[in-house]
């Protein structure tokens, strides 16, 4: 019986320059029980060579349009339709199962799988428990964003991180302000002390500021505010009342002004990203000061950003980041093949021949990512 086919398209959403697996993961699909195959040049933006990919047991096709028809399973970094460039959706063979970022434009996506005998799994959506760690390319991608955000920071500042003693004088270091404390918030704060940085950071939920000082950075917390805590029971941060927002304004009104950097990472699941860094809030930063907003694609903590730009608003340059970890495509793609081979091995195991019917549909890790089932959208799985 011949091997189920697994392909590995090249990247076309947004010039991204990522694999969604590397060739030193080939042989845990092969061991799956897949054949797998990779369209030519796939890796090579994120330098791995065709010729890796074969030695490790992978078929290089010319093209992935000439697989598509024949696929069980296709695995985008990101699907066709969720970026800014509009790319169409491929047409697939039945009971295909596709994965990869649905996001931002996950509605495009859903609309193109619509009424397709179809199975797809938007990855970002997988669930934040402890069995899924491996699988999470929110947490491996986020986690890249963070330390991106800084070196970004560090590029486009006037001005040094470290404090410098020269014999032509002292160098003192700079003032960078962290808001969300999340996965890809602490790497920016590790980052940016490595780097010499006199770090802060807030963050709304109450059981971040251990972790922040973990990092050696000082957690700010708004006037009466200490018994505060917008924490789910899932972990993540709810919306913060009118009051609690008032507070946190006054916080920024009194810290902004001496800040060099900030860099802010809040999201709410499921919602547009909170707008903490208003107008007002932006003019009382220093000329020079730097802004990398890394919810930017979310809506932006600034309602002055713009994903994948960069401006200038009164000497204040803000940073639009958008898939910042993808600068990084070696490393990224590392991280994001393991996250979807683990995936994989979840949704395949002790099934070669990739029968749809022994998928272990009821897991919680599987219901999670469910974005398609035989085409039809799976309401709860994104907004
Ligand atoms: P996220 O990306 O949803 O949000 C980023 C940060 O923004 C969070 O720390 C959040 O509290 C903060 N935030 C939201 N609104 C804010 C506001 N108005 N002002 C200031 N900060 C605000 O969060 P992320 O990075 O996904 O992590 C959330 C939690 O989930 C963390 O505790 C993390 O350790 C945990 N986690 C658990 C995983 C697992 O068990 N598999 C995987 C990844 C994260």
């Amino acid at each position: 019986m011949s091997k189920p086919v697994l392909l590995i398209p090249r990247e076309v959403v947004d010039r991204d320059q990522r694999v969604a697996v590397v060739p030193e993961h080939v042989p845990m699909l092969v061991r799956l029980g897949f054949s797998v195959h990779v369209e030519k040049g796939a890796g090579v933006a994120a330098s791995y060579e065709d010729g890796a990919y074969r030695e490790h047991g992978a078929n290089l096709v010319p093209s992935a349009e000439s697989v598509y028809g024949k696929a069980q399973v296709v695995v985008w970094v990101r699907v066709p339709g969720s970026g800014l460039d509009d790319v169409p959706f491929p047409s697939l063979g039945s009971g295909c199962c596709v994965l990869g970022l649905f996001q931002p434009s996950s509605q495009r996506v859903l609309k193109a799988c619509r009424g397709k005998p179809l199975y797809a799994f938007a990855l970002e959506r997988m669930a934040r428990i402890t069995r899924a760690q491996s699988m999470d390319v929110l947490s491996s991608q986020s986690n890249l964003a963070g330390y991106g955000a800084v070196i970004a920071a560090a590029y486009h500042s006037k001005q040094l991180m470290p404090m410098l003693m020269t014999a032509a004088g002292s160098i003192v270091p700079a003032r960078c302000l962290v808001i969300g404390a999340g996965v890809a918030g602490l790497q920016a704060i590790a980052t940016a002390r490595r780097l010499g940085g006199l770090v802060s950071a807030i963050d709304v939920r109450a059981s971040s500021k251990q972790q922040v000082e973990s990092l050696g950075a000082t957690f700010l917390e708004p006037e009466d505010s200490a018994q505060t805590d917008f924490e789910t029971a899932q972990g993540y941060a709810k919306e913060i009342g009118s009051d609690y927002q008032k507070k946190q304004t006054k916080l920024l009104e009194e810290v902004l002004p001496r800040q060099d950097i900030v860099i802010t990472s809040a999201l709410i699941p499921d919602k547009p990203a909170p707008r903490i860094l208003t107008e007002a809030l932006v003019k009382r930063m220093k000329p020079g000061a730097i802004i990398v907003d890394l919810a930017a694609e979310a809506g932006g903590n600034c309602p002055l950003s713009k994903p994948y730009q960069t401006i200038n608003h009164h000497g204040v340059t803000i940073i639009g980041a958008a898939s910042l970890a993808a600068q990084w495509p070696k490393d990224a793609s590392r991280l994001f093949s393991r996250n979807v081979c683990d995936f994989l091995s979840l949704l395949f195991a002790d099934n070669p021949q990739a029968d749809i019917s022994r998928i272990p549909w009821d897991d919680d890790i599987i219901t999670s990512t469910l974005a398609v089932k035989n085409g039809e959208p799976i309401s709860r799985t994104l907004s």
